[in-house]
């Protein structure tokens, strides 16, 4: 982790160091607190939620670390504290992996991908039409080794990229063609199927959810949906109006092109793939590819162009490790998570805010 040089907070009376996590870019801002006791923070939080909003924008982040917090409860509290009553997302229906609750506070535990497997940099849901314009992670308990988040500034990101990528998505948008079908050896936790992902066993009600969102739907056969959404590629940021490369093409994608590598999401999601799985993901035509991120017009990404946005996420990106009662708000269009691969309990619980929803479809 990068650290800039420390300072005495100013802002308030409440003993904390305030820094930067990313200095040079200015990126990621850290409150840092050290022996408070539970009602003194809220308290400064409840004083704060102008200052907290204004990092969020400057910085795309804003952590606090080293919290007395500890409960589910004290998290929404807390986040409630900052931005009031903004409603959370009630689901994550459309969602690409399985998800829990924490049964007694209703706030979603992060994704049930197995702990052996990386999650690439991501815009929370930015392959559905409402997403969350904020999310937020609380550390309940950090896994006994690896599994920090990465994070990457989105505006540092799209001036990383290369022109002509950008600008290729810009005109072309992106078109997310998933397969739902049972596959043998797919871990359904992190390849689910339609009725875990639209949370129903109705075909009509699953039909109707992705009509309203904007998804077409077709079945293929009777065990086998395919769901399909032309999205922008980009989008601007609806208060700062930086343009942000605001889609999953870094993250989902199990095809490429030229099929003679693995994705680089496929990589990192199943980094101990079996020969079998491994057939499937070279050999298998697009329309049995759990996740295809097309161009708009349906034309597959190149390996090349996947390996060069997968390289320039890996060049910026800045990683946070988790110690227990560290919050971390996420401005979800100026700022990409991930997560490394990890061994332990780690629990991390997450709410998604202020549902976004962008009705232009390119
Ligand atoms: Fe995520």
């Amino acid at each position: 982790m990068k650290n800039s040089a420390k300072k005495r907070g100013s802002s308030s009376q409440l003993p904390q160091h305030e820094y930067v996590l990313d200095p040079s870019h200015d990126f990621a801002k850290v409150h840092e607190f050290s022996s408070c006791a539970p009602d003194e923070l809220q308290a400064w939080i409840e004083k704060n939620p102008n200052q907290i909003s204004e990092e969020l924008l400057a910085h795309g982040v804003v952590i606090f670390r080293s919290t007395p917090f500890r409960t589910a409860a004290e998290f929404k509290s807390v986040i409630g504290s900052v931005f009031g009553d903004m409603e959370s997302f009630q689901n994550y229906k459309g969602g690409l992996t399985s998800r829990a609750r924490d049964k007694e506070e209703g706030v979603f535990l992060t994704t049930m991908v197995p702990p052996e497997a990386g999650i690439n940099q991501h815009h929370e849901m930015s392959y559905l039409r409402r997403f969350p314009g904020k999310i937020c992670f609380f550390c309940e308990t950090p896994a006994e080794y690896g599994g920090s988040t990465p994070i990457c500034d989105a505006r540092r990101l799209i001036k990383t990229l290369d022109k002509k990528i950008v600008q290729s998505f810009q005109q072309r948008g992106v078109m997310y063609i998933r397969n739902y079908e049972s596959v043998p050896g797919f871990d359904p936790k992190i390849f689910i199927s339609w009725q875990n992902s639209f949370e129903t066993d109705s075909k009509e009600k699953a039909e109707a959810y992705c009509r309203d969102h904007g998804m077409r739907t077709e079945w293929v056969s009777d065990k086998h949906l395919r769901v399909m959404n032309r999205r922008p590629a980009l989008h601007r940021h609806p208060k700062t109006g930086d343009l942000i490369f605001f889609n999953h093409v870094n993250l989902a994608n199990t095809y490429s092109s030229d099929k003679q590598t693995l994705s680089p999401a496929v990589r990192a999601w199943l980094p101990n793939i079996s020969p079998e799985l491994k057939e499937h993901f070279l050999k298998t035509s697009a329309e049995h590819q759990p996740m295809v991120i097309a161009y708009g017009d349906g034309t597959p990404v190149e390996s090349s162009v996947l390996e060069e946005i997968a390289g320039a996420y890996g060049e910026i990106a800045v990683s946070f490790k988790w110690n227990r009662g560290d919050f971390m708000l996420i401005d979800n269009f100026l700022a990409t998570h991930g997560r490394d691969p990890y061994v332990g309990k780690r629990k991390i619980l997450v709410m998604l805010l202020e549902p976004t929803t962008v009705t232009a479809d390119s």
